[in-house]
């Protein structure tokens, strides 16, 4: 990867006194009370801001929360969760700065947390005024936002043209470095787990692992409508009728090159989505009309679990089911333990796969673990992200 890394910057001695304007992903699930449930993003982030700190620079950290709506600011988008734990890990105050695109004030070997870029007016769309002021706060910008890298923002991007020197911090680094080194030539079978809620957002993924991988694994909404694409019944379950003439193009692209989708011999139903409701195990075809489809039954577990047992690769990206209610909890539990007792090398990525994978406590049976969601799925289909695509250029000069 042809850009500038921040590692190399700080070798060379030429951070020091420096302003420095990290982007990060602490883009963390949250519960209702505010709570971080899952605490990853931020771990990983602090690498990067203490490296910055030792080299004596002035540290900006930002970082997107949720999708709040611009210039609207409500308590819940606040950064100030991440702040303080943030601070725990770094065992030093981080102020929280609010309507910081004017101006920063921040003192070499001092950290600073702006607000969430996502409330600053332009940011998705990525204004370039915007972009302008924020370059204008900082001589070296670090894109160490992994997760985000997929998105061309104002914090994202457009701060990357506009910066003095724009780098890629240690995270965003080591996360591209990873995983290509593990795709470029997998160890076959190579078997991707594309699953979850985000039906529309990943089957286009999907399309693309279809010429790739030899067992693609389908679960949680995304089953359902494979499902019904191959004309199971799937009573009130999350479904994208619209894709289903998608869905069974990547079947029969999968069956012409010998390759398969497993679909569901049977289903985890409930009446209602709720953690209470009576779970009730049902073959596939007998799903009834006012059924809701909320986890993988125990025979597709076990044909999926010894599917990934022989593989060679694993990528694995989404929940089977809803893991967050017990009742429903078997089939992503099933494939996580299969995954971690299996040999092969797997690469994990996505919030909901890091709370699965910190539930069954199986940190460190899985190869790699990737803090991007859509940015992960975006590297694995082989596209060259906004992120890098702006660094490469920028280190080109
Ligand atoms: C994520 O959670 O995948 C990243 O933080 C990106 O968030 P976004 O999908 O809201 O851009």
């Amino acid at each position: 990867m042809n850009v500038i890394r921040f590692a190399d910057l700080v070798a060379r001695g030429q951070v020091s006194g420096k302003r420095v304007f990290i982007r990060a992903d602490l883009n963390v699930p949250q519960d209702d009370n505010g709570r971080i449930t899952e605490d990853t993003r931020i771990r990983a982030s602090v690498p990067c801001i203490q490296m910055a700190l030792k080299a004596g620079a002035a540290v900006m950290v930002t970082s997107h929360l949720g999708r709040p709506t611009e210039g609207e600011f409500k308590p819940e988008d606040s950064l100030a969760p991440v702040a303080a734990r943030l601070a725990e890990l770094l065992g030093r105050e981080v102020p929280l700065q609010s309507n910081w695109t004017d101006g920063v004030s921040v003192a070499p070997g001092d950290v600073v947390m702006l607000e969430n870029c996502r409330l600053n007016k332009g940011e998705k769309k990525n204004n370039e005024t915007l972009a302008r002021q924020m370059a204008a706060l900082c001589d070296i910008f670090v894109h160490d936002a992994f997760g985000t890298a997929h998105r061309a923002e104002a914090s994202t991007y457009g701060i990357a043209q506009f910066a003095p020197v724009a780098c890629a911090g240690p995270l965003l680094a080591a996360e591209i470095d990873a995983i290509g080194k593990a795709l470029a030539q997998p160890k076959r079978p190579l078997v991707a787990i594309v699953a979850g809620s985000k039906v529309s957002t990943k089957l286009t993924i999907l399309q693309s692992l279809a010429s790739r991988v030899d067992g693609l694994i389908v679960g949680g909404g995304i089953a359902n409508t494979f499902m019904l694409a191959v004309g199971l019944p799937i009573g009130k379950s999350l479904a994208e009728p619209d894709l289903l003439a998608d869905a069974k193009a990547v079947i029969a692209a999968m069956k012409a090159r010998g390759a398969e989708v497993p679909i569901p011999v049977d289903v985890v139903v409930a009446k209602e989505f709720k953690a209470e409701a009576v779970a009730t195990v049902k073959a596939a075809a007998d799903v009834e009309a006012d059924d809701l489809i909320l986890d993988i039954g125990p025979k597709t577990a076990q044909m999926l679990a010894e599917k990934l047992k022989s593989a060679g690769t694993v990528v694995w990206n989404g929940p089977m089911g809803v893991f967050e209610f017990d009742a429903f909890s078997k089939g992503t539990e099933t494939v996580a333990r299969a995954i971690a007792s299996s040999s092969a090398f797997s690469i994990a990525g996505g919030g909901d796969t890091l709370a699965a994978i910190a539930k069954y406590g199986i940190e460190k049976d899985v190869g790699y673990i990737s803090t991007g969601g859509g940015a992960f799925l975006e590297v694995l289909e082989g596209k060259t992200l906004p992120a890098f695509e702006i660094l490469a250029r920028r280190a080109a000069g």
